[in-house]
């Protein structure tokens, strides 16, 4: 059986670019189904065997940094813990910090974190 992503990779076109997966075993993934293959497998399988220039972000591959996430089917939600279904809809998580495909800018997420933080700092120095 085959697997069908459709991906938004051109901000401001609502057409996304479709790939259409082989088999798992044909793509050379342990599995017998992509059902039980996480997202961000078929992104790998994806970016090494059909385009190299695929962007995505991918650290700890156990949901845990969200580095990964991305909207999937409308839902932002990390593509590491997210299985594979057919004519899955693969979108960037917010198009306004959007880099590249579904890479987005974390920095400004990350500052507003550490901004969060910051007085509690200064309580534990003070
Ligand atoms: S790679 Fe860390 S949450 Fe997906």
């Amino acid at each position: 059986m085959t697997m069908v992503i459709h991906l938004h990779r051109t901000p401001g076109d609502d057409t996304p670019s479709t790939y259409n997966l082989p088999s798992p075993e044909e793509a050379g993934i342990g599995a017998s189904d992509w059902s039980g293959v996480s997202v961000s497998s078929a992104l790998q399988y994806l970016q090494r065997a059909v385009d190299p220039a695929l962007a995505f972000s991918l650290s700890c591959r156990r949901g845990l940094c969200n580095v990964c996430a991305m909207r999937i089917d409308g839902v932002v939600t990390t593509a590491c813990t997210t299985p594979m279904r057919d004519g899955i809809l693969i979108e960037p998580a917010r198009s306004k910090l959007l880099l590249r495909d579904t890479v987005i800018e974390l920095s400004l997420v990350r500052r507003a974190r550490m901004d969060a933080v910051t007085p509690l700092a200064g309580e534990r120095d003070a």
